[in-house]
């Protein structure tokens, strides 16, 4: 496994962050959402200040990845750590900042008494399915449904 870079550091996300967030994802879909993700990251920062992870390289934010922990939905009883956005700008790619964000974000959960960690991904975008089964997900018995309306 390749060292992440030496001026890297992963770091719990802050509300100062929202903006290199925005940056970040409008470099990876092309469209620029403030207000979307000041939603988001307030949202997720109220639930769990320590679950969700930043990283940076010389003091700029590179990726990013948002968690939280949930316990009684869907009828789940155990706490179960839910990862659910995440991004790492195009740049930065291919050295080890996506894992080592998820490893900050288990041990957060590992210290939460989390047992697993769920999350849900589009089968048909192959990238991200294949950053997630490299990171340890495998597919699970619980499935997604919709209705479209
Ligand atoms: C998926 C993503 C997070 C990977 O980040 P990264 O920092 O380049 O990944 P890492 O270097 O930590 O790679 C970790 C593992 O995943 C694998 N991996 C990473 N990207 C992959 C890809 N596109 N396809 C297959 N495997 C991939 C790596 O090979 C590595 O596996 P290994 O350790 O077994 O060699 C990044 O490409 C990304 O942000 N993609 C876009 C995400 C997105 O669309 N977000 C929604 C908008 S915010």
């Amino acid at each position: 496994m390749p060292e992440v870079t030496s001026s890297a550091k992963v770091r719990p996300l802050d509300e100062l962050d929202i903006a290199g967030i925005v940056r970040i994802d409008e470099r990876i879909t092309g469209s620029y959402k403030p207000d979307l993700w000041e939603q988001r990251v307030m949202y997720y920062l109220r639930r769990d200040p320590l679950a969700s992870q930043v990283a940076e390289v010389d003091g700029k934010v590179v990726g990013f990845m948002l968690a939280d922990v949930r316990a009684g939905e869907f009828g789940l009883e155990e706490p179960g750590g839910w990862l659910e956005r995440f991004g790492i700008d195009p740049d930065f790619r291919g050295r080890d900042l996506g894992r080592a964000l998820f490893d900050a974000i288990t041990a957060h959960f590992r210290s939460r008494g989390v047992t697993s960690i769920s999350t849900l991904v589009d089968q048909n975008d192959k990238s991200l399915t294949g950053f997630l089964g490299s990171i340890g997900f495998r597919p699970s018995a619980l499935q997604a449904l919709e209705i479209p309306l």
